[in-house]
């Protein structure tokens, strides 16, 4: 069965390739134009996929000429025409265009196939979102989402919902967003574990799938405001099962973004050998141990070996730069358009190389001088995933760092039996979690400690009230996982409409 089977009665470009030697209507947008004056080459895209419709001014009416001719980037479209394999096309098959009409006409559209800025581009981020990039991206979150819900569903998971309005914090209370509530204060939710809980101890195995807040004041590669986090948490789980069960969901995103996404992967230029290498075993490693790996020469002499390969690359950039500039004055009008293509990869390439080349030596000093207690900056996560090949798991971090909720180490009462993993190439962390305290005094004790209202929280005590069980959980970070697997430098492009400190619109 192809998708149009189910939908309605023209078809879609993503099953074009079943309709060889066929006469089909495709319903969409103009994405891009070129020709002649006899001939001109439509690129359409109807959201599933960009198909190459060819219209010839002696095979069609002059109505469809006409609008063919006349049409701008963006204008909506219907256009007839028999299927024909090609293999240059990226589908294998193009449109040869019998018919055509107009269905909504577009102004001049602000995003033409130039160069724009990023503040630009985010500020259209409604009409960005047709691009190839966008469109790759947000194609790729669509399948986590499906991963995520088939892995646990098929564990026996059961998907619950926990409220995004709330009466108490979670994650500490410098990163609420408060809200008035009826003359009450309230606040948005920034993790559903307190809820998820409750609910592990009703059905067993529970997840939830929401947003979550964060008005965090950090304006980094890493931070939303507004962002999807996946929670599961499970009655009778220790941190081994836990660690277990982050290591099973990963391998199994990863796999299904390998084999559902080649397209996307290959419009990003992501490079599939790492995520290939995502199989387990995980390496495991203690903070502590890893504390000691950031101190450790071998990370001073990983780093230094990093400066000097960046400043090897950026010299035979700058060579090869010099070269084409050389090339240019006597290149034809394709090989131009190949070198000034080049020309804009090495410009993004060298100034990511400068970016790289101005923070190693301080991240190098911050590795050096790390010290036991704190919690991992980004600069040191970052780090610490060189030295691997596939995620990191670290585990028991110093409790003093980590929320209220951990259960100690029983071996350690300095520990938390908290887990975080960290995402390959410099990621770095996308899963925060580890095994919640089952004690009712000492709870009541961690909660006076971190200052939070004890009253907020008494519905949360009665989970230790009333059989209370060891059990544990943790957040992945839907938009973090995503930028990690596409392999792309900013969170802010792997959600529809990012929610930024500076930016709440469109
Ligand atoms: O480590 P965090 O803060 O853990 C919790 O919220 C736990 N209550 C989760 C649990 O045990 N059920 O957040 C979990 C994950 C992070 O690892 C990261 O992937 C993501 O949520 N995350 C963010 N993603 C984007 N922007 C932000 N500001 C984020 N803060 C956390
Ligand atoms: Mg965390």
């Amino acid at each position: 069965m192809t998708h149009a089977d189910v939908g309605p009665r023209h078809a879609t470009i993503q099953d074009l390739a079943a309709h060889v030697g066929q006469e089909v209507t495709l319903k969409g947008w103009l994405y891009n134009k070129r020709g002649s004056k006899h001939l001109l080459f439509l690129l359409l895209r109807d959201g599933t996929g960009l198909v190459q419709c060819v219209a010839a001014a002696d095979s069609v009416d002059a109505g469809t000429w006409r609008v063919a001719d006349e049409a701008t980037q963006e204008s909506a479209l219907t256009v007839t025409g028999k299927v024909v394999r090609d293999e240059r096309q990226a589908g294998g098959v193009e449109l040869v265009v019998s018919s055509l009409a107009l269905v909504g006409a577009s102004a001049e559209y602000p995003i033409t196939p130039k160069e724009h800025g990023i503040d630009f581009l985010m500020s259209h981020r409604h009409l960005w979102l047709r691009s190839r990039l966008p469109w790759a991206i947000l194609r790729m979150r669509n399948q986590l989402i499906a991963s995520i819900h088939a892995f646990f569903q098929e564990r026996g998971f059961l998907q619950m919902d926990a409220p995004i309005l709330t009466g108490n914090a979670v994650e500490g209370t410098s990163s609420l967003f408060e809200l008035d509530y009826f003359d009450e204060k309230a606040y948005l939710t920034q993790s559903g574990q307190l809820y998820g809980e409750a609910m592990a101890m009703a059905f067993g195995r529970i997840y939830t799938f929401g947003p979550t807040f964060r008005a965090e004041k950090s304006k980094t590669r890493r931070h939303l405001t507004e962002f999807w986090m996946i929670e599961p948490e499970m009655a009778f789980f220790d941190l081994e099962d836990t660690l277990g069960l982050a290591e099973d969901l990963l391998t199994r995103v990863a796999r299904d973004a390998l084999a559902h996404c080649t397209e996307e992967l290959a419009i990003l230029g992501r490079d599939t050998a790492p995520l290939e290498r995502v199989r387990k075993p995980f390496p495991r490693i203690s903070y502590t141990e890893a504390v000691d790996l950031l101190r450790s020469d071998a990370t001073a002499r990983m780093l230094e070996n990093r400066m000097q390969a960046l400043e090897e690359e950026n010299a035979a950039l700058a060579e090869e730069f010099a070269a084409n500039r050389k090339r240019y004055g006597q290149a034809k009008k394709g090989e131009r358009r190949r070198l000034d293509a080049r020309e804009i990869a090495i410009r993004r390439r060298a100034d990511e190389i400068a970016e790289a080349l101005q923070n190693l030596p301080a991240w190098k000093d911050s590795a050096r001088s790390f010290v036991w207690g704190s919690d991992f900056g980004g600069s040191d996560e970052t780090v610490l995933t060189w030295h691997f090949d596939r995620p990191a798991m670290v585990h028991r971090y110093p409790a003093a760092a980590k929320a209220f909720y951990m259960k100690r180490d029983p071996d350690d009462a300095r520990l938390a039996m908290a887990l975080d993993v960290l995402a390959p190439e410099g990621y770095g962390e996308i899963i925060g979690g580890g095994e919640r305290a089952t004690d009712l005094a000492f709870l009541e004790e961690q909660i006076a400690a971190h200052d939070l209202p004890k009253d907020a929280f008494e519905w949360y005590l009665d989970l230790r009230r009333f059989g209370s069980v060891p059990h544990a959980g943790f957040g992945l970070g839907l938009e973090r996982l995503l930028t990690w697997i596409a392999g792309i430098d900013h969170v802010r492009e792997t959600i529809p409409f990012p929610r930024l400190m500076g930016r709440i619109s469109p």
